[in-house]
């Protein structure tokens, strides 16, 4: 089964530093690297390197990093056909901090991914129509998302909305057709208004998205597992202890591979399971798409 990820493309500026500057203070970083990033990007990558056909629909920069993040799609061996780049409209960028404790901190100058607007959208529906999952965040215009989450009802595909980075004016009501919604525990936080400290908290605020029409809420709780919640029942999938060092992209490792195994088995606590084992092995490592294990190396440990 392809899958359809319509979502954004960033070039990550990332520094590492053991302390964050004041205001008005200098600091050198420990260390610094620019790589391939977006939500969108890094979900396709991570479900592509294992071993998933995956058609990506995003709008890249008409500039020097916009043709980076399409070689780097192209060696990760997706589908590029709906990788656009409107003239003379620039790549997005995520400025990165990462601190000692491998914790992140994100600026994102959207560039052109403020360009897939629904009518490019549409230029993809045939070959979006011909997947079986579609993969939305938050990273490209709303009116896209909810333009995506209609051709997914139109063509009887499920849907899986990460809704990242959070925005408190999501219309619930609009997204309730999505087989699956993945937030993080912030997210969930900033979408109901509620305190998601504890898991109890995290339980009583899925149950609200639950109780609006949503189908299955699976949050992401990163070193402390995922939950997954329907209006009949709850589970719970640890993760594995490890030492972090950064973690980045982590949450959309977990969905790269969810989906990934999810395509493939249709077994949600199975893909669950994986999804928190391939995200546990990617904070081990620095980069975001960079530290993405390859299936070969990700079944040895499997
Ligand atoms: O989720 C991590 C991603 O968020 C980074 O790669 C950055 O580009 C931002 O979009």
């Amino acid at each position: 089964m392809k899958i359809a990820v319509v979502g954004s493309t960033m070039m990550d500026i990332v520094s590492y530093t053991d302390k964050l500057p004041a205001a008005g203070e200098t600091r050198a970083v420990r260390d610094f690297h620019t790589a391939g990033g977006g939500k969108g990007a890094n979900q396709a990558v991570a479900a592509a390197r294992l071993g998933a056909d995956v058609l990506f629909v995003s709008c890249i920069g008409d500039d020097m990093f916009g043709d980076q993040c399409r070689m780097n799609y192209e060696r990760e061996a997706i589908d590029t056909r709906y990788v656009m780049a409107p003239k003379g409209v620039s790549n997005g960028v995520a400025t990165i901090i990462v601190e000692e404790d491998g914790q992140n901190r994100i600026l994102i100058n959207k560039g052109a991914n403020d360009a897939l607007t629904p009518a490019k959208l549409k230029e993809a529906e045939q070959a979006i129509a011909a997947c079986g999952l579609i993969i939305l965040q938050l990273e490209i215009p709303i009116e896209t998302v909810y333009a995506a989450i209609d051709m997914g009802v139109a063509h009887q595909i499920p849907v899986l909305l990460n809704p990242a980075p959070a925005r408190a004016d999501l219309d619930i009501e609009k997204v309730c057709a999505c087989e699956f919604f993945v937030p993080n525990e912030t997210e969930l936080s900033i979408l109901t208004g509620k305190p998601t400290t504890t898991v109890e908290e995290i339980k009583t605020a899925a149950a609200e998205l639950l109780a609006r029409g949503l189908k299955n809420v699976i949050v992401t709780m990163g070193a402390r597992g995922s939950l997954w919640l329907t209006k009949e029942r709850t589970e719970f999938v640890p993760t594995a202890k490890v030492r972090a060092v950064d973690s980045t992209g982590a949450g959309d490792s977990y969905i790269g591979c969810f989906a990934e195994t999810w395509s493939r088995t249709g077994d949600i606590l199975a893909s669950m399971r994986r999804a928190s084992r391939y995200a546990a092995d990617s904070v081990t490592k620095p980069g975001t798409q960079d530290s993405y294990a390859t299936k070969k190396a990700f079944e040895g440990n499997d």
